[in-house]
């Protein structure tokens, strides 16, 4: 959305109070790293890398909710500086244009350099379009050790199929004993289900949808009608599409959360993808039910009052009163 400052005169992406979901769930799944796998100071931890290849400017501010909170960058900082084998960050954080791009790599670096990470972790920060991003991050890699993958684009049209199949395809091995056991990066994608259940209906956006999914046009229509057939709804069957293709590549299905906005329609798709079982586990067992909980506390009531206040800022328009602002407390005021 853009960047916008917030009250401690820090350039943050403008977020959508919504987004903090994500970012909740995604700070319950990287604590299994720093929590769990890193708990009781085992000796022989393994490494582990982590590839943001949609880093933003690093804090999010939702001006609504006058909240500033850290982004998938930061987030995954913190991580990498509590877990004791954390190794490497790498970032990428792009705009096409390239001003905004400049300010965008600034606030990253000075918000990241808030961290202190300590020497052990290695910080590379890239500015490209995703595709090139990728050949680098790959340069980076080493598949026989964990390596965490964050992709959260704007848009569905920003991260091609071809992407995740290429980062999903970097098998590694490692041994549990003399068994040899298959080691596959972890993913957490960020769908935009709301926008892509709408491509789908546009004729001139066919191809976009076939480049998301990975699919041809005949064989994604076919597999929607299929899904419809059977009472689904457009958007579950994208998800279910998309799972799918997924799970050609890992033994288990992806974890999926869906997002509502404050309006209570699901605007994104989180997909989380790992073959190990403790990540697996956890996250469903524990992760989940301690987020949904999360989501109950600090994010409903909040969404709620957002969502109310747009309805009463709707219902004026519509009886052509003065339109109100939100004062510094959030509360609906109109001008006299
Ligand atoms: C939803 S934001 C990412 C938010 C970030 N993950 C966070 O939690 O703070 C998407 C980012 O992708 C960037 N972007 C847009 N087009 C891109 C492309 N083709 N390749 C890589 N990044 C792109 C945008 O400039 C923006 O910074």
């Amino acid at each position: 959305m853009g960047q916008i400052i917030d009250p401690e005169g820090r350039v943050c992406e403008q977020t959508k109070w919504h987004s903090r979901q994500k970012h909740a769930f995604l700070e319950e799944y990287l604590d299994i790293w720093s929590k769990q796998v890193g708990k009781d100071g085992k000796s022989k931890l393994p490494t582990l890398d982590i590839f943001d290849l949609y880093a933003s400017f690093g804090l999010c501010y939702c001006p609504d909710e006058k909240k500033t909170w850290m982004g998938s960058a930061l987030l995954a900082a913190e991580c990498l500086k509590k877990y004791q084998s954390g190794k490497l960050l790498f970032l990428n954080t792009y705009h096409p244009d390239e001003n905004e791009l400049q300010e965008q790599r600034k606030s990253l670096e000075d918000s990241l350099s808030n961290i202190h990470l300590p020497e052990r972790v290695r910080t590379v920060i890239e500015s490209l379009p995703v595709e090139k991003a990728l050949e680098s991050a790959i340069s980076y890699v080493n598949p026989n050790y964990p390596s965490l993958w964050i992709l959260d684009p704007y848009q569905p049209e920003h991260l091609p199929w071809n992407i995740i199949e290429r980062i999903c395809k970097l098998e590694g091995s490692y041994h549990i004993g003399n068994r040899k056991i298959a080691r596959r990066p972890e993913l957490f994608i960020c769908l935009m289900t709301g926008r892509l259940q709408r491509l789908t209906g546009m004729d001139k956006e066919k191809e976009t949808v076939g480049i998301v999914l990975g699919m041809e046009e005949n064989i994604w229509k076919a597999k929607l009608e299929k899904y419809r057939d059977s009472d689904d709804n457009t958007r579950r069957a994208l998800i279910s599409m998309y799972a799918e293709k997924i799970a050609n590549f890992y033994k288990k299905p992806p974890i999926i959360l869906e997002v509502p906005s404050t309006d209570g329609n699901i605007v994104y798709t989180v997909f989380l993808c790992t073959d190990h079982n403790a990540g697996h586990y956890v996250m469903k067992l524990h992760k989940l039910p301690k987020y949904q909980e999360w989501r109950k506390i600090e994010w409903e009531k909040s969404a709620e009052t957002i969502s109310g206040k747009k309805k009463e800022r709707r219902k004026d328009e519509k009886l052509g009163l003065k339109p109100r602002f939100l004062d510094e407390f959030g509360e609906n005021k109109r001008n006299e």
